[in-house]
């Protein structure tokens, strides 16, 4: 089962093959949402970038990034950077997730 370690912390998040990343850190008890992104939020259809993390470790053990991702910001994102509605975990990996984790 691949782990999602959240960065700066000691918190490590059990996953199910191919989960859906921010689905996951919700069910883990470190959302990605954080403000008013907690209740206005896409549901994680790709529009809002309320989820948006960075992936600091195992970025090669996500999914790719999604055509969503490229159409909201114009451009490919960096690849440090995912919207964790789109992404799904293959492998185990490390994300700094905003409020949860040190910046
Ligand atoms: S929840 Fe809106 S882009 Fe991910």
């Amino acid at each position: 089962m691949p782990l999602v370690r959240l960065d700066g912390t000691d918190k490590t998040i059990e996953v199910g093959k191919g989960a859906n990343l921010r689905k996951a850190l919700i069910m883990g008890g470190a959302s990605p949402h954080r403000g008013l992104g907690r209740w206005v939020n896409c549901q994680g259809v790709g529009l809002c970038s309320a989820c948006l993390v960075r992936v600091t470790g195992g970025a090669e053990n996500l999914s790719p990034p999604t055509r969503m991702e490229a159409l909201h910001y114009r451009q490919p994102l960096k690849h440090d950077l995912r919207l964790a509605c789109q992404a799904r975990v293959f492998g185990d990996c490390t994300v700094n997730v905003p409020g949860q984790s040190p910046t």
